[in-house]
């Protein structure tokens, strides 16, 4: 069984603390779904990589071609993970304008795990009160458990078990993965189906 997650993070400075938290919850993720048996494969969309596309986007009404891989990715994808800095107590412009020039029918149905990083774990409850709602509003079907990640919470050591940040990682890790698992995997389109073979349209036929 194969399954494919897209990781869409929006942070801006490099290193990222918002790509580093999107990377641990694909990790985590990846190695629940490998757990019950699946083959994963992981797209991430850094969002950074395509503002100057998203603008462009916005005002021609296209995307570039890689802004649409970007969104085919996405699009395709088994499970979504994404992951925002908090920015004035919400989710950052950059981010918002991904999911602005996003099909607005994409992520119907789709399992995503919802994150964000921020200098206070004072504004976590922005996931709640800005994240959460955006993707209902597109009809995603979004797990439980959020992920906030703040400035004091990147302190532990890699399997510190005292990490309350590793906890909550693995909790929504296994939300999502049971998500993508109870998921049917989308049946496979043939793009040749429904085609008028060229003989019968030579002919004049449909
Ligand atoms: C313009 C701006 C506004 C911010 N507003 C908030 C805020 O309201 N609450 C908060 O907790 N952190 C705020 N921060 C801090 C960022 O959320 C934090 O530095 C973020 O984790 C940076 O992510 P990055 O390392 O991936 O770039 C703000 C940072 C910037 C640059």
């Amino acid at each position: 069984m194969k399954r494919t997650l897209a990781v869409v993070s929006a942070g801006l400075r490099l290193p990222s603390t918002t790509r580093m938290l999107a990377d641990r919850l694909a990790d985590g993720v990846r190695a629940e779904l490998e757990g019950r048996g699946a083959q994963v494969g992981v797209d991430v969309v850094e969002v950074r990589d395509h503002a100057h596309d998203l603008v462009n986007h916005l005002m021609a009404g296209y995307p570039s071609p890689g802004l649409r891989r970007a969104f085919d990715a996405v699009t395709a994808a088994d499970g979504l993970i994404v992951v925002t800095p908090t920015f004035t107590a919400s989710y950052s412009g950059l981010f918002k304008m991904f999911f602005d020039c996003l099909e607005d029918t994409a992520l119907v149905d789709k399992p995503v795990l919802t994150a964000a990083t921020g200098g206070t774990g004072r504004h976590s409850l922005v996931l709640e009160h800005a994240v959460r709602p955006m993707f209902a509003y597109l009809r995603a079907v979004v797990v439980p458990t959020a992920v906030f990640a703040a400035t004091d919470d990147w302190g532990y050591g890699s399997g510190d078990t005292q990490d309350p940040l590793a906890r909550r990682i693995g909790r929504a890790a296994r939300e999502l993965a049971d998500a993508v698992a109870r998921r049917e995997a989308p049946p496979l389109v043939d793009p040749h189906d429904g085609l008028i073979p060229f003989a019968r349209l030579l002919e004049g036929g449909e």
